[in-house]
């Protein structure tokens, strides 16, 4: 049956429903409560219509391929020798670091101190979860993005122009972690040992982002950068048609930074580089880091939170554990301002954004969701005389 918005304004997905009751399919998918692995596994051939990129159709089909062998590489920076060569290696580091963080916006570390076992362990709780029978899943469904431990399929689901073909299980790390007892059984030891770690290496790199900077080191990291951390464990299912989805679409990430374990079987990450997309491709041990939203934000776009995106495939299931350093909506950390840092902006260089919360700017990108605009763009202070 064909939907009309009575109040002649439709918003949100209902502004793609075509000619089907798109809400009420989404409901009805969501009240499943199975994800779309348990549609994946009740033997569908074809995507349900709620997944279906009309956009994609239309102009992406030729893009969706993966990039041909591309001229460009996502930069891979070796950190041996970070903690006992402060001379010269340290230097080095911070600038290849600067050079990544302007120009790409994303990079992989190597030799980062985070034992590969620890990251292929994380993986395979975070598949193992995914994995489980869906009546145990099942009670850790929810929509409240305020809990601490959320299972769901796309945190924008019933916002975004169109679902994507990802089940997601989401921690909220820190400043407050959920007691362990609350951490699904099959990965509670390793996530718990992994967010330390990874913890740690967010302190690590923030040293580096303030020197790249021309910052004291420890500016970043006194300004609050890495006080939130939330862990979202990301499944992609085997795709029947990849060439009508995503796995996850085109957006720059929320938070300061985000620090990315993804598995070495399934590629499908890509990066928009020069208007091209270019493959993030699996490195066993390798993290990949990625500046996000409001470093660009408080750098005065010195650093750039690049577009990114994850392709659907046929051969699958791909796993990630993307780390997101920000604070979350009600903590009272997430209510700190930040603008353009002072040290940074200068008569030749005036400030390009108006001031705000992690609160105030989660809530837009959350209730916004990922419809292929950035965020910042709300925040973005308009040139005089335009
Ligand atoms: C994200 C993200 C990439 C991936 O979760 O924001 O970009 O490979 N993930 O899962
Ligand atoms: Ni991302």
């Amino acid at each position: 049956m064909a939907t009309t918005s009575t109040s002649g304004k439709a918003e949100g997905a209902e502004a793609y429903s075509g000619d089907y009751d798109r809400k009420s399919e989404l409901k009805a998918f969501d009240d499943m409560k199975t994800g779309v692995k348990g549609h994946v596994d009740s033997g569908i051939m074809k995507i349900p219509r709620i997944f279906i990129h009309d956009e994609i159709k239309k102009e992406e089909k030729e893009k969706l391929k993966p990039a041909m062998a591309s001229t460009y590489k996502v930069p891979i920076i070796d950190m041996e020798g970070l903690h006992t060569d402060h001379t010269t290696r340290r230097s080095e580091i911070i600038k290849e670091i600067r050079d990544a963080c302007q120009t790409w916006g994303f990079f992989q570390i190597i030799n980062h101190g985070i034992p590969t076992q620890v990251l292929d362990e994380m993986i395979d709780g975070v598949r193992q979860f995914h994995e489980l029978d869906s009546e145990v899943k099942k009670q850790f469904y929810s929509r409240d993005l305020t809990r601490k431990v959320v299972y769901n399929t796309n945190f924008d689901f019933h916002t975004s122009p169109a679902a994507t073909w990802r089940d997601t299980l989401y921690f909220i790390m820190a400043p407050h972690p959920p007691t362990p007892q609350e951490l699904p059984q099959v990965c509670r030891d390793i996530l718990i040992k992994y967010s330390n770690s990874v913890q740690k290496l967010g302190l690590c790199l923030l040293e580096l982002f303030s020197e790249s900077l021309g910052l004291h080191k420890n500016h970043l990291e006194k300004l609050g950068c890495a006080v939130g951390l939330s862990i979202f464990g990301q499944y992609y299912p085997a795709c029947p048609e990849p060439e009508l989805t995503f796995a996850l679409r085109d957006h720059s990430d929320s938070g300061f930074f985000t620090v990315l374990n993804q598995d070495t079987q399934i590629g499908g990450l890509q990066v928009l580089h020069e208007n091209q997309w270019v493959d993030v491709p699996p490195l066993h041990g390798a993290l990949v880091v990625n500046v996000a939203d409001l470093l660009q934000l408080i750098t005065n776009d010195k650093f750039k939170s690049v577009v990114h995106r994850v392709i659907a495939q046929k051969i699958a299931p791909r796993v990630s554990v993307a780390s997101f350093f920000r604070t979350i909506p009600g903590d009272v950390d997430a209510k700190k301002v930040y603008g353009p840092i002072k040290e940074l902006v200068s008569d030749e260089n005036p400030p390009l954004y108006r001031e705000t919360t992690t609160e105030e700017y989660l809530m837009h990108f959350q209730k916004k969701g990922l419809d292929g605009t950035s965020g910042l763009l709300r925040f973005r202070l308009q040139k005089e005389g335009n």
